[in-house]
């Protein structure tokens, strides 16, 4: 599936329909630089907005939203549970309250510390307080789903991973597909180090287009959802001008070639949890 289209969406597997592009926040500051961020996006046209607990910014994506005007309902909102903490249903609440809204469209264990299924029934049962619509995953592996499934009444709607042409974890990607889950492309430009590869360059200059948009157009074309942060308006704007051009097979296999995974099933390198 290659989307040409700036609102396109994935159905999910509770079917609610996720964007195929988004803002990421990680590593905004709480305040001014996440709120400018958040309603910079929303102004241009972005839908999905991507925090966590983690990020210690929710209040700011919450007075974003609110300011910006656009209806709550358009906006498909995400966050995750950290998972360092011990109720994720508790956690939700708390979540709503920084963020002024009364549902998320879809809550994340942000990682699967201490193991891949202990904190699933505390996911459901966020469901099945209608804090939630979608519940899914971060981080887990293709062996960490299959442990899950074993366990889960709802199955995940999203894993949210590590992807770009240098972490190219095909394996990973089969793996939800063939469970019904979308898989989301977190870090699509490396957190920035990827921009630099020469590469990407030549590719950029040859599709009259730049280094991030091109990495941004590789992660859409292999069918994921693409959540780049940018805190610079420029950039906001940048990132988004990515459905006016198609990647050929020749450029795709190039940067395919950039995998330093072995199109790996495994969900990271090194791991920050244990
Ligand atoms: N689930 C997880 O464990 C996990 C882990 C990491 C990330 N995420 C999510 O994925 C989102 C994106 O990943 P990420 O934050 O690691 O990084 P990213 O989107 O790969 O890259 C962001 C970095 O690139 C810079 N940048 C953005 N657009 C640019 C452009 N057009 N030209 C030049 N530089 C540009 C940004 O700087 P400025 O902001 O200064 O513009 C920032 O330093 C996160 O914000 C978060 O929502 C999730």
């Amino acid at each position: 599936m290659t989307a040409n289209n700036s609102q396109a969406t994935r159905e999910l597997s509770n079917g609610t329909a996720i964007p195929v592009f988004g803002l990421g926040v990680w590593q905004a500051a709480d305040g001014p630089e996440t709120e400018q961020s958040v309603e910079w996006a929303l102004e241009l046209g972005y839908r999905l907005i991507d925090t966590a607990q983690a990020y210690q910014n929710e209040a700011s994506v919450g007075r974003a939203i609110r300011n910006s005007g656009v209806p709550r309902e358009e906006i498909f909102l995400t966050t995750k549970f950290y998972p360092g903490n011990e109720d994720p249903r508790a956690e939700a609440e708390k979540s709503l309250e920084r963020l002024g809204t009364d549902y998320l469209d879809l809550y994340l264990i942000h990682w699967p510390q201490s193991g891949p299924t202990w904190a699933w029934p505390g996911m459901e049962a966020a469901v099945e307080a209608g804090l939630t619509k979608g519940i899914g995953i971060s981080n887990f592996s293709a062996a960490e789903i299959q442990e899950l499934s074993k366990i889960s009444q709802i199955q995940p709607a999203v894993n949210q991973i590590q992807f770009s042409p240098f972490e190219y974890r095909a394996g990973l990607v089969e793996a939800c597909e063939a469970a019904g889950i979308v898989a989301q492309a977190y870090s699509p430009l490396g957190t920035g180090r990827h921009l630099d590869d020469p590469v990407v360059a030549r590719i950029a200059s040859a599709t009259d287009h730049t280094p991030a948009q091109v990495l941004i157009r590789w992660a859409i074309q292999k069918g994921l959802s693409v959540i780049p942060k940018s805190v610079h308006r420029e950039r906001i704007v940048e990132n988004f001008a990515v459905f006016d051009f198609e990647l050929d097979a020749e450029a795709v296999a190039a940067l395919d070639a950039l995998d330093t995974t072995n199109q790996t099933a495994e969900a990271l390198a090194n791991k920050w949890w244990s």
